[in-house]
């Protein structure tokens, strides 16, 4: 079966991870449980998601000509990512990330710099054209410059590929940002940072919908953690359940899973309710494993846990 094929602009950040019983406070400094140095960035991730989740994925990033950078290829070719539209920068480093997770729940918090991936640009999009425009799904999030998005999503949309901006970090965006997402997936705090409505529940997840819908975009899929993912468009409202693959050890990348994982569903032609599902099982598959680029499931995995 020919693969369905999913770009994802983003970066690369090695992740720095440390276990610790709480975060220290200015000026402490605390032992920590743990450290792992792991594979990361939003993008990569979710390329890394969609790759293992069965498409034919595509990166779109910079890194620099050092050890992460040399790590980052090592892992993309593991999981059969397509780093062909991968830049070199020589001067710069490659992005990196320090990780916080809390001993007792694996919740994590995190401080990310992009590095090279930082100067992505809407000419570095233009240039892998032939993969945005050969894709049935175009991913970004904000970890990288916001015209470069805008500057793929354009091309995307003139070429009738579908968009999906996954909104994190959480920024302020335009509604001209919004009018070129077909779907956007916020987490909690991210919709409530784009919509100012605090998203404590169902019925405040459904406003906030409500709203970035009104603002441009075509769908939302809105990621409630344990609870699942709320699936919002004109004439649909569901809220589709999280999967318990078994124990949490740590949830740094489960809404890459997720984005990674409905694109690759989208690409396929389901409809968005299957994707979400498609999307949350990746999720819960994830988040029993550590790490966030190595924690992505094989599509294997992914349709066992939705046929058991
Ligand atoms: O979404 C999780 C990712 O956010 C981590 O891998 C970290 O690198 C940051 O980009």
């Amino acid at each position: 079966m020919t693969r369905a094929r999913v770009a994802v602009l983003g970066i690369f950040a090695a992740d720095l991870t440390f276990r610790a019983a709480r975060l220290p406070k200015l000026g402490e400094t605390l032992l920590a449980d743990g450290f792992s140095l792991g594979s990361g960035g939003k993008g990569s991730n979710q390329a890394i998601a969609a790759a293992k989740a069965g498409a034919y994925a595509t990166l779109i990033t910079r890194i620099g000509d050092d050890a992460f950078g040399q790590m980052a290829r090592d892992e993309w070719a593991g999981a059969g990512v397509d780093a062909t539209h991968v830049i070199v920068s020589p001067d710069e480093p490659t992005g990196a990330a320090f990780i916080f997770v809390d001993a007792r729940d694996g919740q994590n918090a995190i401080v990310v710099n992009g590095g090279a991936a930082a100067a992505l640009s809407a000419a570095d999009v233009t240039a892998a054209r032939g993969a945005i425009e050969r894709a049935a799904v175009v991913v970004a999030q904000l970890e990288q410059p916001l015209a470069a998005a805008t500057a793929a999503f354009e091309l995307a949309r003139a070429a009738g590929v579908a968009t999906l901006l996954n909104p994190a970090p959480a920024a302020p965006l335009d509604d001209a940002v919004f009018r070129l997402c077909d779907v956007v997936t916020p987490n909690e705090s991210e919709a409530e940072l784009l919509t100012g409505i605090t998203v404590d529940g169902e019925d405040a997840a459904r406003r906030a919908a409500d709203r970035l819908l009104a603002r441009g975009a075509g769908a939302v899929l809105l990621t409630l953690g344990e609870k699942g993912a709320l699936l919002h468009r004109p004439g649909q409202s569901l809220l589709v359940p999280a999967f318990d693959a078994g124990p949490v050890v740590e949830t740094t990348g489960a809404g890459d899973a997720f984005t990674g994982a409905f694109a690759v569903a989208l690409a396929e032609g389901r409809d968005l309710a299957e994707a979400a599902r498609f999307g949350c099982a990746a999720a819960g598959v994830s988040v029993t494993r550590p790490g966030a680029g190595r924690s992505m499931p094989l599509r294997a995995e992914i349709d066992a846990l939705l046929s058991a």
